[in-house]
């Protein structure tokens, strides 16, 4: 292998080590990481997507009691989730949030 490979092979090596180590950070609401990379192009600006069937998927497993809590909080944002498209997500997946919201 050249140098060049090596110092490519090493940088994806961090940069793999690092979004597992940053992945391993979020987890919100029953969601796991997983759940929350699929729904993250669908909660964040400036172009939200619809939510993909994963997105979906994973929000059915989340408490949305839970999500609501959230509503107010610096939480989200400072995920880079949008507190308003986060709480009208449910309902694009046909799911309702808790009457209390
Ligand atoms: C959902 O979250 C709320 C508020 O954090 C909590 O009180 C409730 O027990 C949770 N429900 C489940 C099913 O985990």
């Amino acid at each position: 292998m050249g140098t060049v490979t090596v110092k490519l092979v090493v940088v994806m090596m961090i940069t793999v080590g690092l979004m597992v180590e940053g992945s391993r950070a979020i987890s919100l609401c029953d969601m796991n990481d997983e759940g929350l990379e699929a729904c993250k192009p669908s909660v964040t600006q400036p172009d939200p997507v619809d939510p993909t069937p994963q997105c979906c998927e994973a929000l059915k497993g989340a408490n949305l009691t839970c999500l609501c809590s959230y509503k107010n909080s610096m939480l989200l944002p400072s995920l880079g989730i949008d507190p308003t498209l986060a709480m009208g997500l449910p309902a694009k997946c046909s799911l309702d949030m808790p009457s209390d919201c």
